[in-house]
């Protein structure tokens, strides 16, 4: 049971725990609906804390007996936990629960997932496992026994003894509650090993069901090269014998980076060019990273308490971006990391959703796994590492290793040590963690006998709680062109600290082109007035590939707002410069690609409510149809050279080269098929051996109109993976007209194949529609109204997935009074729904506030 009235925790409340647990020893008779779990726990008293009674959290458990030095207690117990009287010094605590893995639907805790039990604790999980102060500061040596019939079964670090129905593991690295894991099932392993620098041999395992062992070559060699980028990178080596990864169907998340035994949702390990797309392969690679980084950062140095998420997420999400830039190409990566936050952080930080990088409050911790704590908090430490240059930057890693290794450590200590290493004053700094809110930026010139001013002026709009808001440290990335395309000044980091503040760049022969924000130095909206000219100048000259895809960003934003706002037609000078960079062959396919595709529709909207205006889902979806049209005839013999050119004739591999041409492919396949009708579609579906090329001949197909047998087809081709078949929800409901694609999804959640119960497949239905900006938004509030049907069915099945899907609707104050009442209506039906859960309410009162 939940309380009526969830209670908000604070940062500032924060204190010590009265005790440490000085060794945790847990025995798991496992069994479906009555799993055993007996724990023994040493705790002493801890005399950095303040005096308090003894807690210990605990939900959802049935307490079978308690002990406290061999004797029987009985604590007392409410729904949050236990207290008891405890001896003033040192004690043992035994303790022995009963929970019901197989009915728990919430994947919190201890679940099973398709007869194979596993757990996910992140963030406050471990309480549903048994009584234990299960916050991160508390950390401890943890040696796990598991009972059971099942063939494999795998807790945290080091294998101890096993024999007939059970298995002994250790861990010696102490650890928060939120890194154990358990798995035991009838598994199979995809082996392999990895020798340290310093010739240490690491066992690596990844563990999946029967039937995918091939799917799983990939992954190991994304492990592979993580560990050894680690150790290259940041000296960081691996510190167990063995590692293990499993994969699992039902997860919330993407995956999770428990002490040696990473658990990951399917989708984010399992990979086949059959089965996978690119984007998947590249998706694997990178979250592969991040859960192994967390082994530095994360787990041998974890967070003091939950607002400081952003320490181990922030940086292990910098620290993976770094990776992909180096494995790939790292303007792709740059352009696709800003696409991404300009899509998801910044809604989320201009709406009513909006919070600081480090949170001060909160009523559920899961809520806070956002696009802020982690693609915002790594572009902080991106502006760090930019501020202070790279060997200072290593230098300040290196000491926060030294310093805090085994530490529960704060926001504080982290930039304390690069205050440490460079002698800098953070403290400004320090607004990027409590800030909420995208900063605004505009720009002035002036250009006065040889000498060029630039003048910038930074503002932070109100954000929920925050009214008043200080000038923040921008490191603004700008470098000079002359008229004839010249860099003149290469790029410099300007320092912005004040509300306003004027650079100057003296002796240049001429008025140079400014071009400023290079490679996104800082996250902010720029507001900028300059000429279409000017910005088609940076599209065909910036030397900076971030910049001058952001030029033709801008130009196709404008051309879009133009035809919508006033009804011109396509802006024609800039689609001719498009055109250039498309014919150069020279460039990056991927990179081409990413030039061909404009603003979506999402990003339209917001920018209209930016400027003042309501953004209207059809007038964005009609212009959208009639510049994708525009663009196919004019370059009806631009295209089949596209084609032709991006064929890859190789055995498929999903490298940055191969993917980059695929991408740039589809993209001339999309048109192409407004001109066909899907001939060459059909023609590449037919031919298609891998998911890549058989996916998006597929999309185009439902898109002319002529899919429904492809569907079929595709259907009866994949109904075996679950996997390819999530993709095929999603891909029917994103390829039709507004006007079906709601109906469509409707009809899908009655597919025999449909379920509640796994979060890849109700994101890959439901998230289809809501991010559609067109159905979604249907005027008929259609789109809504399933959302919320949806939402309130899976409320009490699984509270952390409809929480965050609910943050779909958090854009609604921008949309005409219609919409908004509409959206209000299903949010407030939401908010009636009988004993809703913490994690919806919290996220739906926010929004409605
Ligand atoms: N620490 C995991 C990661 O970023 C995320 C797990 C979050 N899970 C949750 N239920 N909140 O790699
Ligand atoms: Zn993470």
């Amino acid at each position: 049971m939940k309380d009526a009235a969830p209670e908000t925790v604070y940062l500032r409340d924060y204190t010590a725990f009265g005790w440490q647990a000085q060794d945790v020893h847990l025995t798991f008779r496992l069994a479906p609906h009555a799993t055993r779990v007996v724990a023994r726990i040493h705790f002493a008293p801890n005399p950095d804390a303040p005096a308090q009674d003894f807690f210990l959290h605990g939900e959802e458990l049935k307490l079978i007996r308690a002990a406290i030095d061999g004797t029987e207690v009985t604590p007392e117990l409410t729904d949050k936990g236990l207290t008891c009287p405890v001896p003033s010094g040192p004690f043992l605590w035994e303790c022995e629960v009963e929970i019901d893995p197989a009915s728990n639907t919430a994947l919190e805790g201890l679940y099973m997932s398709n007869g194979m039990y596993c757990t996910q604790c992140e963030a406050e999980g471990f309480r549903k496992i048994t009584y234990y102060p299960d916050r991160p500061d508390v950390m401890s040596v943890f040696t796990v026994r598991i009972e059971g019939d099942e063939p494999v079964k795998l807790s945290n670090g080091n294998p101890g003894k096993s024999g007939d129905g059970f298995a002994e593991w250790h861990d010696p690295w102490p650890k928060p509650a939120y890194l154990f894991a358990l798995v035991a099932g009838d598994l199979v392993n995809h082996p392999g090993s990895f020798t340290t620098a310093s010739g240490k041999k690491v066992e690596l395992n990844i563990w999946v069901r029967p039937g995918d062992e091939g799917k799983c070559a990939f992954g190991m060699e994304a492990l592979k090269t993580s560990m050894k980028w680690d150790e290259e990178v940041y000296g960081r080596e691996y510190d167990l014998d063995i590692f293990n990864i499993v994969a699992v169907d039902d997860f919330n998340m993407g995956a999770m980076e428990n002490k040696g035994l990473n658990v990951f949702n399917s989708s984010c390990v399992l990979a086949s060019p059959e089965t996978s797309t690119d984007a998947n392969f590249e998706r694997i690679e990178a979250i592969i990273a991040h859960e192994y980084f967390h082994n530095w950062t994360g787990n041998r140095i974890t967070c003091r308490d939950w607002f400081q998420l952003c320490l181990k997420e922030g940086l292990t999400v910098y620290r993976d971006s770094q990776f992909t830039s180096d494995m790939r190409s790292s303007p792709v990566k740059r352009i696709s990391d800003v696409i991404d936050l300009r899509g998801r952080q910044f809604p989320e930080d201009q709406g009513p959703l909006s919070h600081p990088v480090r949170p001060e409050s909160f009523q559920e911790i899961n809520n806070f796994y956002t696009a802020t704590v982690y693609e915002k908090g790594a572009e902080v430490i991106g502006m760090l590492r930019r501020l202070v240059g790279p060997e200072a930057y290593s230098k300040a890693l290196d000491l926060y290793f030294d310093r805090h290794d085994g530490d529960a450590a704060t926001i504080e200590d982290w930039l304390k040590v690069f205050e440490d290493a460079t002698g800098r004053d953070l403290t400004q700094f320090k607004r990027w963690y409590s800030q909420a809110g995208t900063p605004r930026v505009t720009v002035s010139e002036d250009w006065q006998d040889g000498t060029f001013t630039l003048t910038f002026s930074q503002m932070t709009p109100p954000t929920p709680g925050q009214d008043d808001k200080q000038p923040q440290v921008l490191p603004m990335a700008v470098g000079l062109l002359s008229p004839n395309g010249d860099e003149v000044v290469p790029t410099q980091v300007l320092e912005i600290t004040e509300a306003e503040q004027s650079f100057t760049f003296e002796g240049l022969g001429a008025r140079p082109v400014p071009s400023i924000n290079r490679e996104f130095s800082t996250p902010i909206v720029l507001e900028r007035d300059s000429s279409a000219e000017e910005k088609a100048f940076l599209l065909a000259h910036d030397t900076d590939p971030f910049n001058r895809w952001e030029a033709n960003r801008a130009l196709a934003r404008d051309c879009a707002l133009d035809m919508i706002l006033t009804g011109a037609g396509p802006n024609v000078a800039w689609l001719d410069g498009l055109e250039a960079v498309l014919r150069d062959d020279t460039l990056d396919p991927a990179y081409r690609a990413l030039m061909l595709a404009g603003p979506g529709a999402s990003e339209l909207a917001q920018v209209l409510h930016e400027r003042g205006h309501t953004p209207d889902p059809e007038a964005i979806y009609d212009m959208g149809e009639t510049l994708t049209q525009f663009m196919a005839e004019r370059w009806v013999d631009l295209l089949p050279k596209l084609l032709a050119e991006t064929r890859v004739t190789d055995a498929y591999r999903p490298d940055a080269e191969q993917s980059g041409k695929r991408a740039l492919g589809a993209a001339a396949l999309s048109l192409t098929t407004r001109l066909d009708g899907g001939a060459a579609a059909q023609a590449q579906y037919d031919a298609a051996d891998n998911m890549t090329l058989q996916l998006t001949a597929l999309m185009q197909l439902v898109k002319s109109g002529n899919g429904e047998a492809a569907l079929q087809a595709f259907y009866d081709q994949w109904q075996h993976d679950r996997l390819v078949i999530d993709k095929w929800f999603g891909l029917q409901i994103m390829g039709l007209p507004p006007g079906q694609a709601v109906e469509r999804a409707q009809a899908l959640t009655q597919h025999p194949d449909f379920t509640m119960t796994n979060p890849n497949r109700f994101r890959a239905t439901l998230g289809a529609v809501g991010g559609y900006h067109a159905a979604f938004h249907r005027k008929d509030g259609a789109g809504y109204a399933l959302l919320a049907d949806k939402l309130i069915a899976l409320d009490d099945i699984n509270p952390q997935t409809t929480a965050r899907m609910c943050s779909l609707f958090q854009t609604w104050k921008r949309y005409d009074a219609d919409r908004q009442a509409l959206i209000r209506a299903q949010m407030e039906r939401i908010m009636a729904k009988d004993k809703l859960s913490r994690d919806t309410s919290e996220m739906v009162g926010r929004m409605l506030s």
